[in-house]
């Protein structure tokens, strides 16, 4: 397809500019189309994509699923949990018996780093990767992109703080590469502990210090701690963290007026943001919510056709 040559999903360390606005625009034309016909389109119809999520997930498995039925492709979602890998069986077995039930493309969360790019070179159908570990969560930094340009209109030369749990975030991760590929600078903000310094050679800038962080941002991404990730306490307690790192109504005097509020998902309100900031007028949580369903719509439709 012209302007897109990627079968797979992988991550946007991989991706150039070009194709991230690429994707960006099929994500609004499909979310322009949808909106003013309200209805699914044939686009994918006949395809058979297979949800394989290793670790739980609310928002990017149901987005996959919408997207998929709304492209009407057919959509299977296994657990690991209901699936034979409790039984031994390795996760190449498992896709290369999805693959003999005619999957056209699989989407995978899993807890470790590389498994997407391995299935990738394992099996011949698109991955897509819906999160392997700590390394990237692609579709989630499209859909946060694609929000931030929505209300921002450019990212170039704009100043986004990301903030929180860096050390084990594939959401930091993946935004980093993208969002600096679009023009914007990244800052990485959080206790020393899940903000090692030697970030900084990623391409962010790297502050311990909140008020700096929030100091002339144009948005602020908050990020909960990862405590599946985390082997152990990586700050005394979570309501020193709290006290020194969470985002509450008396930090509204620090930012920027017109500064955004974005969050990923799942919130814990109380821990990293309090609900006052979450629900408020410049918080975007659940409009990116609704922009993932466009931007994998984009993403399954890209890599099921290319
Ligand atoms: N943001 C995100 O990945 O949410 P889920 O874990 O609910 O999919």
């Amino acid at each position: 397809m012209k302007g897109w040559s990627r079968k797979s999903l992988l991550g946007l360390e991989e991706m150039n500019p070009e194709e991230i606005i690429f994707l960006l625009d099929k994500a609004k034309e499909f979310k322009s189309v949808v909106s003013q016909k309200g209805s699914s389109l044939e686009s994918l119809s006949g395809k058979r994509i297979i949800n394989l999520f290793m670790e739980p997930s609310t928002r990017t498995r149901i987005a996959f699923e919408v997207a998929a039925k709304t492209l009407s492709a057919d959509i299977i979602s296994i657990a690991e949990s209901s699936s034979s890998l409790t039984k031994g069986e390795t996760l190449r077995d498992t896709a290369l018996n999805i693959q003999a039930l005619g999957a056209d493309a699989i989407v995978i969360r899993h807890s470790s780093p590389g498994s997407a790019l391995f299935l990738s070179k394992t099996i011949d159908v698109p991955i897509i990767n819906a999160g392997d570990g700590a390394h990237e969560h692609p579709s989630q930094a499209l859909l946060d992109i694609y929000t931030l340009r929505d209300n921002l209109g450019t990212l170039e030369g704009k100043n986004i703080t990301i903030l929180g749990d860096i050390l084990f975030s594939r959401v930091a991760r993946s935004n980093l590469w993208g969002l600096s590929k679009l023009g914007a600078n990244v800052t990485f903000a959080g206790p020393s502990t899940l903000v090692p310094k030697d970030f900084e050679q990623l391409g962010a800038k790297v502050t311990h210090n909140l008020e700096n962080a929030l100091d002339g941002a144009d948005a602020v991404m908050l990020l909960r701690i990862q405590h599946e990730r985390q082997s152990t306490s990586h700050f005394p307690s979570l309501s020193e963290y709290t006290k020194i790192f969470g985002l509450s109504s008396d930090h509204e005097k620090i930012l920027d007026s017109k500064a955004l509020i974005l969050h990923p998902g799942p919130i814990n309100r109380g821990v990293e943001i309090d609900s006052t900031l979450a629900d408020c007028s410049r918080s975007l949580i659940l409009e990116q919510v609704s922009n993932g369903v466009a931007v994998r719509m984009a993403i399954l439709y890209l890599c099921c056709m290319s």
